[in-house]
């Protein structure tokens, strides 16, 4: 091949937009005043939510979306505690960074503070007190990571709207407004807190006026693409588990919800080791030396029997 088809090749390689998404954050930063004294020792995302750090479970979620490069948003008095725990990914096969979010400014703040990470490539957004399970996540995941020009949130039915984003649908099923937390919801379905959005986000985010609790809502953001008709809302089905583990009700549910499942089905649900594996991120060689590295006990013992079925 001469110099000049090499170069033109190299360019389309560079030039050529992503076909899927492949770059992830987890937004772990913000105060956990609602779960205080508990989080004052340590941020809300460390807690353990049965046997593992509740961050494990947004990862676990990132995995099984098929995302390996993997920005962790922190509080600045976190961020050790978060490197320690996660260090950097290749334990998971995946490759995690931090950054700081300084001063608490919401949700989308995240695609500003990850300006670097994002480097305009479409991203998805996990919250770190989110936890979804089911068979269907894996497919949803990979259908919206797929759709690299829209952006697209999931919506679920929940008694208690008022808590959330909340979605109103026509009678054709089509999403007509979105609003945070609202005191009259127009529907009982939340926007739960797994966002997929094209390159665009950041810039989009930069053009956001701060709420009056002085944050920069994620509502606002989705309501940007609904408006110019590029936000798709699927709504997930009753089979799906989804917890904001973000008060003290929840917390405790989503550990007894874990650990009721995993002694149900004798396997273990979003364990970000067995996700890893799974999906080939890591090999059997390489996750037994990681295991090896801890005593043994239930979490670790749980990993060696999937690998012995593998
Ligand atoms: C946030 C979002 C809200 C979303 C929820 C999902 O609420 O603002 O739109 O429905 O996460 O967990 P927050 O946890 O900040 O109260």
């Amino acid at each position: 091949m001469d110099a000049l088809v090499l170069k033109r090749v190299l360019l389309w390689v560079i030039m050529a937009p992503a076909d899927r998404i492949t770059k992830g954050i987890i937004l772990a930063a913000g105060a956990g005043t609602r779960l205080s004294p508990a989080t004052l020792p340590i941020s809300k995302i460390l807690l353990p939510v049965y046997d593992r750090p509740m961050v494990y479970y947004p990862l676990s979620t990132l995995i099984m979306a098929g995302i390996r490069d993997i920005l962790v948003i922190t509080n600045e008095s976190d961020r050790e505690n978060f490197e320690r725990t996660l260090r950097d990914g290749s334990q998971f096969g995946v490759r995690i960074t931090y950054e700081v979010q300084y001063v608490q400014r919401g949700i989308s703040d995240a695609f500003i503070v990850g300006e670097r990470f994002i480097d305009g490539d479409p991203c998805v957004l996990v919250l770190g007190d989110n936890i979804f399970c089911g068979d269907d996540m894996e497919g949803i995941m990979s259908e919206a990571a797929k759709d690299v020009s829209n952006a697209t949130v999931f919506a679920r039915w929940v008694p208690d709207p008022d808590r959330f984003g909340v979605a109103e649908f026509d009678s054709e099923g089509k999403v007509i407004s979105l609003e945070e937390k609202p005191k009259d919801p127009k529907s009982n379905y939340a926007v739960v807190g797994l966002y997929f959005y094209p390159g665009d986000a950041t810039a989009k985010a930069k053009t956001l006026k701060l709420s009056s609790r002085g944050e920069l809502e994620i509502t606002d953001l989705n309501r940007l693409y609904l408006d110019e008709g590029s936000l798709r809302v699927k709504t997930m089905g009753n089979l799906t588990m989804w917890i904001d583990a973000g008060t003290f009700g929840s917390l405790l549910e989503s550990a007894e919800f874990v650990r009721s499942t995993e002694k149900r089905f004798g396997i273990k649900v979003l364990c970000p080791e067995i996700e890893a594996l799974k999906k080939g991120f890591v090999s059997k060689e390489e996750m037994e030396a990681w295991v090896a590295s801890f005593k043994e006990n239930d979490y670790y013992d749980a990993i060696t029997k999937f690998m012995e079925r593998m």
